[in-house]
């Protein structure tokens, strides 16, 4: 019994070590696809509103407050966009994905010499803190945003679109507050967290945020594909294309 588990165990992992490659090059496939349609979205449209519902791409509207008319999504995009290229969860991911370096755990590199990000071209991912602290004031505006999405004409009201631009806001909160660099922001410079009567404030915060970070992983899937969503679903309301469901 015990040597026919072990067998099957065995098999089992086997199976698992020759299917490294799924997680890369389903990776490879979902970024590639995101920044496509990425592209695609900002280059390729001017408008990003629908009524209340305002595309993630386009919040903070910062094309309309500056009077500017072309690409007006750029303006505020290259924000959250480079904020994920920089992200070391994302890095990871695209590491193995694109660069096979390495493709997987216990792969070994497939690239002659690794350096890491100690030289150009992917030394500038160390800017990731400060894409942080902008990322952080386009989450308030999305916030903003979501609210926005409940005030029809003045009324209070619930349709889809206040839904999904309500969760939208959440998800890419839970992204951006389980941060790395965020973490270290609330927690860092610290040798002691009790010493000299600190408060505890931030040993409570930094606990927060630990426990959020480690799901850092899958509020990174999940806020992409929602953002993703809701700029579709806004892309089709404005083409006439669907039609928002109101509750009330
Ligand atoms: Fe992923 Fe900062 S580490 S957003």
């Amino acid at each position: 019994m015990d040597v026919a588990h072990s067998i099957s165990g065995s098999g089992s992992k086997r199976a698992t070590e020759a299917g490294w490659w799924i997680e890369p090059a389903f990776t490879a496939a979902a970024f590639t696809a995101f920044v496509v349609y990425s592209v695609w979205e900002i280059f390729f449209h001017v408008q990003g509103r629908y009524e209340n519902y305002l595309s993630p791409y386009f919040s903070p509207d910062v094309a309309a407050w500056l009077h500017i008319h072309l690409w007006p999504a750029l303006w505020v995009a290259w924000v959250p966009l480079l904020f994920r290229a920089t992200c070391y969860y994302y890095r990871r991911e695209y590491y193995r994905a694109y660069f096979w370096s390495p493709p997987a755990c216990a792969v070994p590199d497939r690239t002659r010499r690794y350096v890491g990000e100690t030289r150009p071209p992917m030394s500038w991912t160390a800017l990731h803190r400060f894409f942080l602290y902008l990322s952080l004031a386009v989450v308030a505006f999305l916030w903003v945003d979501a609210v926005q999405a409940f005030d029809f004409r003045g009324r209070f009201g619930i349709g889809a679109g206040s839904l999904i631009l309500l969760a939208d806001a959440g998800l890419l909160s839970l992204y951006t507050f389980s941060c790395h660099a965020f973490r270290h922001l609330v927690g860092g410079h610290l040798d002691c967290y009790s010493c000299r009567g600190r408060p505890r404030f931030r040993y409570r915060l930094w606990t927060l945020v630990s426990d959020l970070n480690r799901r850092h992983g899958l509020f990174a899937w999940a806020s992409m594909f929602w953002v993703w969503g809701t700029d579709l679903f806004v892309r089709l309301l404005i083409a006439g294309r669907l039609h928002d469901l109101r509750w009330f």
